[in-house]
């Protein structure tokens, strides 16, 4: 009598049992990597801040602080530093509470007015108008930037606020950003979302955004900025 060989690849035990090892790895995996990834976006809190612990999503808060950026040698790509304290529309210390309610606000504002429309916030919206992820950071509102002697304020969040209530008293750019009706209120409530936007740690995203400089003096213009796009 012959032997019969059968081939492992041939018999069906084999495939069903490799069917069900992958599928619950796959599983895990998922599983695992949902848990950290809510881990990685879930937002800090104040005391993170004073503790100086590093948050992808920095608390509310952190829009008592200066926000800069360095480029991370081990990352390959540039990542938020915050900085000192600093005055937001002249007030040290904006509470936990405060902060969270202000960014609300502008959270809200920033849905009811639709920016996506034009803008993008965090890698959604359009592109018609500039990326609004880092534009606190935007050296149009520094000291070389036309934004402050426009408007005739002394702060970047006064004169943000300022823009943003009426933008098409200030036109920058070839496009021009239409009159939303946004209030006095609202618009310190979007600039306190866009500081806290920019202070997210996006893994580099968007790239090579024009940004203020550390001394907020080396700065591109808008237009240079605009222009190397
Ligand atoms: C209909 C399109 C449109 C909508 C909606 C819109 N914007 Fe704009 N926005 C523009 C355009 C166009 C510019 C460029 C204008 C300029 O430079 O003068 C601009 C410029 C800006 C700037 C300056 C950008 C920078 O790099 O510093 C900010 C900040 C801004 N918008 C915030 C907002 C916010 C916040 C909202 C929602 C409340 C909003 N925009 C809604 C079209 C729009």
């Amino acid at each position: 009598m012959s032997k019969r060989t059968v081939s492992v690849w041939t018999d069906n035990r084999f495939w069903v049992r490799s069917a069900a090892w992958v599928t619950g790895f796959a599983a895990m995996l998922l599983i695992w990597l949902t848990f950290d990834t809510l881990s990685q976006i879930s937002m800090g809190n104040d005391e993170d801040l004073k503790n100086g612990i590093a948050k992808r999503v920095p608390g509310p808060t952190v829009i008592n602080y200066k926000i800069t950026y360095e480029m991370s040698d081990k990352r390959g790509h540039e990542v938020p530093v915050i900085g000192g304290k600093e005055k937001f529309f002249g007030k040290d210390d904006w509470s936990e509470e405060e902060a969270r309610a202000l960014l609300h606000l502008g959270k809200l504002g920033s849905q009811a007015k639709n920016c996506m429309n034009c803008h993008t916030l965090l890698g959604n919206g359009a592109y018609y108008a500039p990326d609004l992820t880092k534009a606190w950071l935007d050296p149009a509102w520094g000291p070389t930037g036309p934004y402050l002697g426009m408007t005739g304020k002394d702060t970047k969040e006064e004169a943000m606020a300022e823009f943003l209530q009426h933008p098409s008293q200030y036109p920058t750019h070839e496009r021009m950003m239409p009159d939303l009706k946004i209030t006095a209120d609202e618009a310190k409530g979007l600039v306190a979302f866009l500081k806290h936007m920019s202070s997210i740690d996006t893994n580099g995203f968007p790239r090579n955004f024009g940004k203020m400089s550390t001394d907020e003096n080396g700065g591109l213009t808008l237009r240079e900025k605009r222009g190397a796009q």
